[in-house]
């Protein structure tokens, strides 16, 4: 008896060292001091011994659980030791690490390039308007003579709400909102969203447009050459070409379009500008006199010109990208460009 004893106490020893993690000791515990454990069991055998021998047998008993119990207890100690080494190591902080600076805000580059834009027209005399960008059919667009089955109304290009409202899709309603309130001279830029259901590379549902609009008594087209072609230089610089292209918009009459010679390729001739050397920035022409008649003025007694530009056209053509989306995914990686 008392060598199974002794042989259970060097077993259990052994073993104990190689335990690795505090859950294998609590089950080594279980497993030789428990209620079913080893040591119980051989103890059960006891009844067997002669009476004089089992005090004896008694007292080594006790003393090899306790042993182990401070062998486990040693271990445990050991181990508690190694995890707790390890966890610090893990958290470990370089304290000589430099920290992390403030982040600085930046201007989004559509809002640099529309600043941009009202200086240029507010140092000619514009003045900048607003109107909403919820409209009625009659502003959008009955009274920018475009007649009722012209394709810009068509249900593909504009979002229309309950109660026979809309979503702009242009800025253009704005001139009609200022001409209805204000008699001449009139020199104004209203520039804002526009929401058209279109969405790809060069198009996204909602974008923004300047709108011009100048009426005065004597106003010729060379008026609109000479402000439009001052915009282009002070944008993209004193060296740029611009052409005017005979165009058709209801509102306007004669129409145009203004194109500056390629950003990319300055008039060679290349992918951006399909091979044309020009690019086309803005939509342009003599206020139609049907247009006076909405707003009450007499169209023998004024002339105007309007115009109207995309400014994420603008923008990406200034800076040379090639995906309108970007403006729109606040991915910093793209803004802190403009910083
Ligand atoms: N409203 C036009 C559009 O969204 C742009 C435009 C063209 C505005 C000619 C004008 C203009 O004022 O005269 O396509």
């Amino acid at each position: 008896m008392k060598e199974k004893l002794e042989a259970l106490r060097e077993k259990a020893l052994k073993e104990l060292e190689g335990l690795d993690s505090l859950q294998k000791l609590r089950d080594f515990q279980v497993r030789y001091l428990g209620r079913k454990g080893e040591l119980k069991t051989l103890l059960k055998s006891m009844g067997k011994l002669p009476s004089e021998e089992r005090p004896l047998v008694g007292q080594l008993a006790n003393r090899i659980k306790d042993f182990i119990e401070e062998a486990i207890a040693d271990r445990e100690r050991v181990l508690r030791a190694r995890e707790e080494e390890r966890r610090l190591e893990a958290e470990r902080i370089d304290v000589t690490l430099p920290g992390r600076g403030p982040e600085l805000g930046g201007v989004h580059p559509l809002t640099r390039v529309l600043r941009e834009m009202e200086e240029v027209f507010i140092s000619m005399g514009f003045q900048v308007a607003q109107g909403p960008e919820i409209e009625t059919d009659y502003y959008n667009f009955e009274a920018l003579n475009i007649p009722p089955n012209h394709p810009a109304r068509d249900m593909q290009d504009t979002f229309y709400i309950e109660g026979g409202l809309l979503l702009r899709t242009h800025t253009s309603p704005v001139q009609i909102r200022v001409m209805e309130r204000f008699r001449p001279p009139i020199r104004i830029i209203a520039p804002g969203k526009v929401y058209r259901r279109d969405a790809d590379v060069s198009h996204t549902p909602m974008f923004h447009q300047v709108e011009g609009l100048l009426v005065d008594e004597v106003t010729t087209f060379a008026d609109l050459k000479g402000v439009l072609e001052e915009f282009a230089l002070r944008l993209f610089g004193p060296r740029t070409r611009v052409r005017f292209r005979p165009s058709y918009f209801p509102f306007t009459e004669p129409s145009a379009e203004m194109d500056i010679g390629c950003v990319m390729c300055e008039g060679e001739g290349c992918r951006v500008c399909k091979g044309s050397g020009w690019l086309e920035i803005l939509g342009c022409g003599m206020v139609d006199p049907a247009v006076y008649s909405f707003v009450d003025y007499d169209p023998e007694a004024y002339r105007g010109f309007a115009f109207g530009l995309g400014v994420e056209r603008i923008a990406m053509l200034k800076y040379r990208i090639d995906d309108i989306r970007l403006f729109f995914e606040n991915d910093l990686r793209f803004l802190r460009q403009f910083l």
